[in-house]
Formats: structure tokens, sequence, C-alpha cells
């Protein structure tokens, strides 16, 4: 029988620009033949971490607020702690995505919270396999990976544009192809 793997997108978003890259990260992970996939608002998750239980793969999204996740977000992290309790998410996929303002933003910050969360629930990180986008004369903002992460999938919306403008295509595109990374990555490790 073939293996089928669930893939849930627990996120949040303040203003609408992490809901763009989570909507990708959502198509990339549906792209694998066999793997089924669904957002989660982050709210909705904390109240209803029921629902997580049957994943495979758990991807965190958030923006980066203050240099890390956001209180939303935090909230379900720290709900989470009576699935902790039972160590109920012991050996899922994890990932996670971050999209800021500025550059840097510090989102490195962000996804190094979710990477220390996943591990304190004993879950396997899986990063991003892309190379750097626009670190040299070659590269350029239309790249994949132009933000140059590998612990995930970053994003950046300039602060004073909508969400139908930011984050641009490439970071989009990154999302995508995270997305369908950790979809491959929840097949290759289901039993
Ligand atoms: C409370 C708050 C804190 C923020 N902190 C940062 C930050 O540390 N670094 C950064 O680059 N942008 C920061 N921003 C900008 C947001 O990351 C950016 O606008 C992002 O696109 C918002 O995503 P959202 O629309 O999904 O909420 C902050 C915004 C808010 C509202």
């Amino acid at each position: 029988m073939v293996k089928q793997v669930s893939i849930i997108v627990v996120y949040h978003s303040g203003y609408g620009h992490t809901k763009v890259q989570a909507e990708s990260i959502l198509e990339g992970a549906q792209s694998v033949d066999n793997a089924n996939a669904k957002l989660l608002d982050a709210d909705y998750a904390a109240a209803n971490l029921e629902e997580l239980a049957s994943a495979d793969a758990i991807i965190f999204g958030s923006p980066t607020y203050m240099g890390t996740v956001s209180a939303p977000f935090k909230a379900f992290m720290d709900a989470s702690s009576s699935i902790w309790m039972e160590q109920g998410w012991t050996d899922k996929i994890a990932g996670g995505f971050t999209n800021s303002a500025s550059q840097s933003g510090d989102k490195t910050g962000t996804l190094q919270t979710m990477s220390v969360f996943a591990a304190q629930h004993g879950m396997v990180w899986v990063g991003l396999d892309l190379p750097p986008g626009n670190n040299s004369t070659a590269g350029s903002e239309e790249a994949l990976n132009r933000m140059g992460a590998s612990m995930g999938a970053m994003a950046q919306s300039l602060a004073d544009v909508g969400a139908e403008v930011n984050p641009p295509e490439s970071d989009r595109k990154t999302a995508h192809y995270y997305g369908a990374r950790i979809s491959k990555a929840a097949l290759r490790w289901a039993k």
C-alpha cells in the first residue's frame, strides 16, 4: 500500500504577510504525491491540540516580532506543554518559516526558537537545502532563497505595502520549495 502522510502548517499572521508565505508552504507541501496538507491558525491550534496528533509533520510559521516569534505563536508553543508532558509529538518531522520587514530583522532568532521548541518535543528538524540566492554577483532579488537562510524558509515584506504585494514572488517560491521538501522528508521518515 502506498504511504500517505499528513502535514499541518501552524502559523500566525498579524497583518497577512506571513499568511501568504504559509499558503505557499501549503501549496508546496500538497504538490508532493501522497502528502495531504492543511493550514491551522495558531490561536485555533492552541485550543485544539488534538488535531495535531495524527500529523506526520508540523511546519511552524510566525512573523518575526521583536526578534522572535509573535505573542500568539508563543501562546501556541506554551499551550503545547501539555503535549510535551507526554512527549506526544516525538519523531514527527518539523520545520519552520518566518517573515519580517527588514532584510535581516533578526529572523534567525525566530527560527532558532522554533527549532529548540521542536527539539523539546523530540521532533526531527528539517532545514532548507537551497544555497543562498543573492550573495554574489550571480545572484539577485528574484532568486530562490534570496534571504540566504538554511534553518528554514525566510521571507521579507516591506513594512508599507500590503500582503497582495509582499512577500515577493521569490520568497513565495522559496516557501513552496520548502513545503515540498517537508512532505518528501515526511514520506521518507514515515514507517
Ligand atoms: C510588534 C511587531 C514587532 C516587529 N518586529 C520586527 C522585527 O524584530 N524585525 C523586523 O524585521 N520586522 C519586525 N516587524 C515587522 C513585521 O515582521 C512585518 O511587518 C511582517 O511582514 C508582519 O507579518 P504579518 O503581516 O504576517 O503580521 C515587527 C512588527 C510588529 C507589529
